[in-house]
Formats: structure tokens, C-alpha cells, sequence
């Protein structure tokens, strides 16, 4: 996409990643998130490493290894490196002030939550149209799943005031995860209460994991015609 001032969409998420990645030191250990915006991000830490950068990586997705094993990042994994320093990833919509998310548009959910949870810090990398006042104004929770009894787990969903929509692939089968599960996009709309929905779907039996990001984020960086601002999460929220 274009703006007025012939800029890009993919400017500006490469601004924020190139950002993103100046926060990085020697010695850490980086998650890697997945997406398109988190690609640039992977780019510009590929770019620093090449200069000289010494950090080890653990990727949320087969997908970004590729990437970054490509770019010659050193990558790890949890076992050998439970505690992350920092993660950088993207997101499908920030909330401004709580800097709560939905994410997995991609389909890499569960692995970037359980990265994310592993982070010291994480700081998500997102042009501005990623920008909502209330979750869920444009964007379906993703809902992974057991493929067993998923049926049941739809109707189950449906009880919380979800739509849910079984993703799938071009060829019309179930889309499947890098875990194996399937993914129920569910449109709730705007949603008032994420705390109390993230509770409700953490206990759906069936319920592998969700999109909601809630109180993880502590920094979003925003790529805009005016350059890359900053967002910090309102200790209030
Ligand atoms: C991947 O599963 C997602 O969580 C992505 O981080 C999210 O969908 C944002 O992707 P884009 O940067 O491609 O919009």
C-alpha cells in the first residue's frame, strides 16, 4: 500500500523493525516473531550480526529459522536457553494504551506466546494501521485447537460469543500449525473484558492456545509517514 507521500506499508514496518533491532546488545538472547513485519525486523538483526552483533536466536516458527539460518543469526532453542532477554515480534492490532494484542494472523500463536512468555522484554514491531482503541475492532482471535472434536470445541466457543470460522488453505483443508492443530478464527467483535475472555478461553477443554497477548508487550515501536514512535504500556492497565 501507498500513502500520499509515496510511502509504503512495508517502509514503515521496516522502519519499525530496523528500530527494533538497534535495541539489541551483545550476549542476548533474542526471540524472533514471525510475519511480515517481523521478517524486516529478522532482516535488520541479520544485518547487524553481519557487522559484528553477537546474540544467539530462538524462532517462533519454522519459517523465521529459515530466515535467520539464511542471515547466518546463530540460533538456539528454549531447552538450552530458558530465560530470553528480549523477543521481537509483530502483532494484528495494538491496543494504545494497554498495548494488550491479538496476534497469529499468521498462524505462529503458540510458539510466539510461549516465547513471548520466556522474555524479559518484548517489543512488538507494527506500522500504524496495526493501531485500535479496543481489541478485536477489526481483527478474528485466532483459536488454536486439538483437531479431535474440534466440533465441539466450535460449539464450546460459540458459548463465550465467538463466530468462529475454521481456517483453511487454498486447496479447502484445515489449516494446520506448526504443533499440528487447527486454528478457529473467532470474530467476538469488540471485545470489553480481554482478561476475562483470555480466562475463559485458557479453560475451553480442546483450546491448545489464543491470540490475546495480554500484559506481555512492553513496547510497541510504530512506523508511520512521520517516522517510528514509540508506545510504553500504562503500568495503570
Ligand atoms: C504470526 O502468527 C502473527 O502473530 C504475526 O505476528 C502477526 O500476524 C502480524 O503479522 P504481519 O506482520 O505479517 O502483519
Amino acid at each position: 500500500m501507498i500513502d500520499a507521500a509515496g510511502l509504503s506499508t512495508d517502509a514503515f514496518k521496516a522502519s519499525a523493525g530496523v528500530s527494533a533491532a538497534a535495541h539489541l546488545h551483545d550476549g542476548m538472547i533474542v526471540g524472533l516473531g514471525s510475519g511480515t513485519t517481523a521478517a524486516l525486523a529478522v532482516a535488520a538483526i541479520g544485518r547487524r550480526v553481519e557487522a559484528g552483533l553477537k546474540i544467539v536466536g530462538i524462532p517462533t516458527s519454522e519459517k523465521t529459522a529459515d530466515q535467520a539460518r539464511l542471515l547466518k543469526i546463530p540460533l538456539s532453542t528454549l531447552e538450552d536457553h530458558p530465560v530470553i532477554d528480549v523477543t521481537i515480534d509483530g502483532a494484528d492490532e495494538v491496543e494504545e494504551r494497554s498495548l494488550n494484542l491479538i496476534k497469529g494472523g499468521g498462524g505462529n500463536l503458540l510458539r510466539e506466546k510461549i516465547v513471548a512468555i520466556a522474555s524479559s522484554q518484548m517489543i512488538i514491531v507494527v506500522d500504524e494501521r496495526k493501531l485500535v482503541d479496543r481489541l478485536g475492532s477489526r481483527t478474528a482471535v485466532p483459536v488454536e485447537v486439538i483437531p479431535f472434536g474440534w466440533k465441539t470445541t466450535a460449539e464450546r466457543l460459540k458459548c463465550l460469543g465467538a463466530q468462529p470460522v475454521l481456517r483453511l488453505r487454498s486447496d479447502g483443508k484445515p489449516f494446520v500449525t506448526d504443533g499440528g492443530h487447527w486454528i478457529f478464527d473467532c470474530i467476538f467483535e469488540s471485545i470489553q473484558a480481554p482478561r476475562l475472555l483470555q480466562a475463559m478461553l485458557d479453560s475451553t477443554v480442546g483450546v491448545v492456545e489464543h491470540g490475546l497477548f495480554i500484559g506481555i508487550a512492553s513496547m510497541v515501536l510504530v512506523g508511520g509517514p512521520g517516522g517510528v514512535s514509540r508506545l510504553n504500556r500504562d503500568p495503570a492497565e
